[in-house]
């Protein structure tokens, strides 16, 4: 099998143990709708909607077709050049009104982290000429991932990306703590009632560093990649008060929460918060094309693009490929399906047997915590020394080796279905994890 494969030694994986993989690599071949198909001829259920992003599922022949179209009459169109097209502005128009209200402007990058280190530029643009330049510090938070970029590892907080990277990370980066608590949040359904007060780390950086200081917080509203952790009740309101009290502008990344997660297009409409800007990608074209985007208030907006000469451009960044024709056609064509399917409302009707269905998972003696809100779960397990990395990757060994794709984080396994799932494949998920589960 592995010498078979050509050009084994010379792809480089991202975030994966590239030895390991080389030694006994697991390739996919095909998916289509809740299925991945692999090389072995084995099918898959995707539990991980591939990274939190096929969320209309796999296989959408809807956004072939309108990549294909576009590529033919339109392949490339240079923004740099006083040039644009029209999908960029349809997009545009269509993600402002799935945001939350006068959240209105736009701007496209090729990923999440992209998108992140682009709002971080936004909220020192806008500071700069709102007559505050001394705000530079940004706020994030512990167990948060905010992309692999310079500003976006800086702001996170993962352990091994800013230890692999210290030396060369933005200056005058602060974090609050995560909301995590096992002891007094232990297997909560949904929001944790303990925690609320844990916002109020932004107002004792704030006393540190002084409120005139500091340009913007960033948060995931769930954090993902950590191992999900929901907000307490209260918690979130509490911090974009402090923020508001204090001209600190609020960056929600949805990167994981937008398109549908939640049961809206947003996690900033499910807890009906009214963030600065929200930082998108992964399900805005159904992870068909790279694609991101920044959602921003028409104020920063307005302030940003206030006061240039007329022939400047106001805000020095942007990427060749911001609003690509093909992710624009493939964006557009994702958000119909999300609209003629009605995919965030099936989302919020089946999250409460998803809800269900992952708490009776408590039973199994490796299980510690289980968390979830929406179309999102994750159970944490107990430490078990025995494995090759974590028992959490064992998990997801044994559950591919039985047709289940779930992923492991830390300690933690995480489930994001497409939000197609089916009652029947939420059972097939849940009785899956439940047989590997007692496994051990
Ligand atoms: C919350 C969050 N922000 C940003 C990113 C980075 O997105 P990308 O991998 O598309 O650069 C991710 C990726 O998982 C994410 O989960």
């Amino acid at each position: 099998m592995t010498s078979s494969i050509r050009g084994l030694d010379n792809f480089w994986l991202p975030f994966t143990a590239n030895r390991m993989f080389k030694k006994s690599p697991r390739l996919i071949t095909g998916a289509k709708g809740m299925f991945y198909y692999t090389s072995q001829g084995q099918e898959v259920l995707d539990a991980t909607s591939g990274l939190w992003c096929v969320n209309a599922g796999h296989g959408r022949l809807e956004i072939r077709d309108a990549v294909a179209s576009q590529m033919e009459s339109l392949d490339y169109a240079p923004s740099f050049l006083q040039l644009s097209h029209p999908l960029a502005f349809e997009l545009a128009h269509q993600i402002s009104e799935l945001s939350p209200k006068g959240l209105s402007k736009i701007f496209f990058t090729n990923s999440g982290s992209d998108a992140v280190d682009t709002a971080l530029k936004i909220a020192l643009a806008y500071h700069q000429k709102n007559g505050e330049p001394q705000r530079s510090r940004f706020v994030g938070r512990s167990r948060s991932y905010h992309g692999v970029n310079f500003g976006g590892m800086s702001v996170g907080g993962i352990q091994n990306n800013q230890e692999a990277f210290s030396s060369s990370l933005l200056h005058g980066v602060c974090h609050m703590r995560h909301t995590h608590n096992l002891k007094k949040q232990q297997f909560s359904r949904g929001q944790p009632e303990w925690g609320a007060e844990i916002a109020d780390d932004l107002k004792n950086l704030i006393g540190m560093y002084g409120a005139k200081t500091i340009a913007a917080v960033i948060i995931e509203p769930i954090a993902g990649s950590t191992g999900l952790l929901v907000p307490p009740l209260g918690y979130l309101e509490r911090l974009l008060n402090i923020a508001r009290e204090n001209g600190i502008l609020v960056i929600f990344d949805e990167v994981i929460t937008g398109f549908g997660r939640l049961g809206v297009a947003f996690a900033a409409q499910y807890f009906n918060l009214s963030p600065d800007m929200i930082v998108m990608g992964k399900g805005i074209t159904n992870a068909s094309i790279p694609m991101g985007a920044v959602a921003v208030k028409d104020e920063i907006y307005e302030t940003v693009v206030s006061e240039s000469p007329i022939y400047s451009p106001e805000f020095f960044h942007g990427y060749t490929y911001s609003a690509h024709p093909s992710a624009c056609a493939a964006a557009l064509a994702a958000l119909k399906i999300y609209s003629d399917e009605n995919l965030f409302f099936r989302s919020s009707e089946m999250s409460k047997y998803f809800e269900d269905g992952i708490h009776s998972l408590k039973k199994a003696p490796i299980v510690v915590d289980i968390r979830n809100l929406g179309m999102l779960g994750a159970i944490e397990l107990r430490e078990v020394n025995d494995y090759i990395g974590c028992i959490a990757l064992e998990v997801h060994y044994r559950c591919f080796s039985k047709g289940l794709l779930v992923r492991h984080t830390g300690n933690s396994i995480t489930i994001s279905p497409p939000l197609i799932a089916s009652y029947q494949d939420i059972d097939q998920i849940i009785d899956t994890l439940d047989l590997v589960l007692h496994s051990f």
